[in-house]
């Protein structure tokens, strides 16, 4: 069992679409019984708001619901209860480590780092660019599947 926390700025754009991706790419994979997946935030800001409409329209267009899903903040307990902690910006990792502390197994690492380059997810929430967003994570997602899957057993 392999448990991910995807993890953005507010938890209404970027890490819910990777949560969501990635749920839908192991169910297809078959490997749904192997992973816990979820998403949340790095500020509290946002706290219980649905996912951001245009974010949640981008999934509904792949097929893909993420109906029920609300944004919740990080903690420091979740260092321990995930594998990965795998956020979409530098700023991301920066709050993260604030929140959890030091690192010492590595499990925060940048989404796009699976996919071979050290790039940021940049915010749709201040870029507008949902699609492009939804086409990074995607990547991302794809490669840290293929990351696990060299990985695992
Ligand atoms: P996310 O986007 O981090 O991808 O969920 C944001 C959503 C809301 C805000 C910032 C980023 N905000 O400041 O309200």
């Amino acid at each position: 069992m392999t448990s991910i926390l995807f993890v953005c700025l507010g938890n209404i754009c970027r890490s819910p679409t990777a949560e969501f991706i990635m749920k839908a790419l192991v169910r297809e994979a078959g490997q749904e019984d192997q992973f816990t997946i979820a998403s949340a935030a790095t500020s509290r800001s946002q706290w219980g708001e649905p996912v951001y409409a245009p974010a949640a329209f981008q999934l509904a267009r792949h097929g893909i619901s993420s109906k029920g899903k609300f944004a919740i903040p990080m903690t420091a307990a979740d260092y321990d209860k995930y594998d990965l902690l795998i956020g979409m910006d530098n700023g991301n990792i920066r709050q993260m480590r604030r929140i959890v502390g030091d690192d010492p197994a590595g499990k925060i690492r940048l989404l796009l780092s699976f996919a071979g380059r050290e790039a940021e997810i940049d915010d749709p929430w201040y870029t507008g660019d949902f699609e492009t967003a939804y086409r990074e994570i995607l990547e991302g997602c794809e490669g840290l599947l293929r990351y696990l899957q060299d990985h695992q057993a």
